[in-house]
């Protein structure tokens, strides 16, 4: 039976492409600088977020981490959507790890709220903590992959720069952001001091994520990815699967992850008891509501299961499936097919 694997992106396997680019890496000590597939990686990556410069780091969660122990001090506070990943889904790392206070500001549209935002900012006092971060992220995982509007980061920006704060972006999914708005992802990243951007979701890559900002942002960047044992040494097979991740080519092909996504809402939304808002597939996530007189949320994933289609049942009462470069278009139309039926 075949398997149809919607639960997540970080299933895509590496490419041939990344397998021969890994077969031919010349492996050196990244930590001396010495690895040169690893160096080319961080070129290339900074490029690409026009920023000075950029490291490799073995996760999207130390890459995050890496990023809130350099831009702050033990005992501040940090701003971030009230759903955003650093705040929900990195093991507390914040203020288990970097000795943080998170204050959320809500935002649907996956932007936190600007009005909000400069509300939260803390006034110069000696009882409060010292706002020193402000947090984005794009796409927004918790709500569906969807993009958040550039004007409100682009207003968030102007809030931070009035009050002297800095702003990271967890771009763990940038470039399906950026495929989705038509940009380049350089100017998602213009409106944040630092992103995040990982290589094995969507671009396929097996593993790691890059941290990208500026020339003296990175230098205590590398300092506190070696305490937390991000100094990987012979990286270059990795890297090497990291420099075909983030060819325009692949890239590009996100797009075809994004109509899947589409085709597979659009399918879902015209079966019993399905509700989906299409205005908010945006990239290549679909969150579907489903309430039905017969079938709940668990056989209807277990019925899935059997039938070789995993999905991830979701909070809002419903199913989460997330296309990736393994699905293709015959698996949309089976996984519709085979919905309707076990509804039916
Ligand atoms: C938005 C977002 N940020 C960060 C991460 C963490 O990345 P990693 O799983 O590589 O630690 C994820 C992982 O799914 C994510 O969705």
């Amino acid at each position: 039976m075949r398997t149809i694997d919607l639960r997540r992106d970080t299933i895509t396997l590496p490419t041939a492409e990344m397998k021969e680019a890994a077969f031919n890496a010349t492996l050196g000590d990244s930590v001396y600088g010495e690895d040169d597939a690893q160096s080319s990686l961080e070129s290339l990556a900074a490029r690409k977020l026009g920023k000075e410069r950029a490291i490799f780091v073995p996760s999207g969660t130390q890459g995050n981490l890496v990023a809130l122990l350099s831009h702050t001090e033990r005992g501040n506070e940090i701003i971030t959507e009230e759903n955003a990943h650093i705040r929900t889904s990195e093991t507390g790392g914040a203020a288990c790890v970097a000795g943080l206070m998170i204050k959320t500001v809500p935002g649907p549209d996956g932007a936190p709220d600007p009005d909000g935002v400069s509300f939260a900012i803390r006034k110069r006092d000696i009882h409060y903590p010292k706002t020193s971060l402000i947090c984005l992220e794009s796409t927004h995982y918790r709500y569906g992959g969807i993009v958040p509007p550039l004007e409100k980061f682009d207003r968030i920006r102007m809030i931070a720069k009035e009050h002297g704060i800095p702003i990271h972006l967890d771009g763990a999914r940038i470039f399906n952001s950026s495929v989705s708005l038509g940009v380049e992802a350089k100017e998602i990243a213009r409106f944040a001091d630092s992103v995040m951007v990982s290589l094995s979701k969507g671009l396929g890559a097996p593993v790691g994520s890059m941290l990208c900002g500026s020339e003296m942002f990175i230098e205590k960047a590398s300092r506190y990815r070696k305490m937390l044992g991000g100094g990987m040494r012979q990286t270059g097979w990795l890297c090497a699967c990291g420099i075909v991740a983030l060819s325009d080519e692949n890239i590009g092909r996100l797009s075809a992850d994004h109509e899947n996504a589409r085709l597979l809402a659009r399918g879902l939304s015209q079966i019993e008891g399905f509700e989906i808002d299409l205005s908010r597939i945006h990239t290549n996530y679909v969150v579907a509501r489903f309430s039905h007189p017969r079938i709940g949320v668990s056989e209807l994933v277990v019925s899935l299961e059997e039938k070789g289609i995993l999905v991830t049942p979701h909070d809002a009462g419903g199913v989460r499936c997330v296309v990736c470069r393994e699905v293709d278009t015959d698996d949309i139309s089976y996984t519709v097919e085979t919905v309707k039926k076990i509804v039916q």
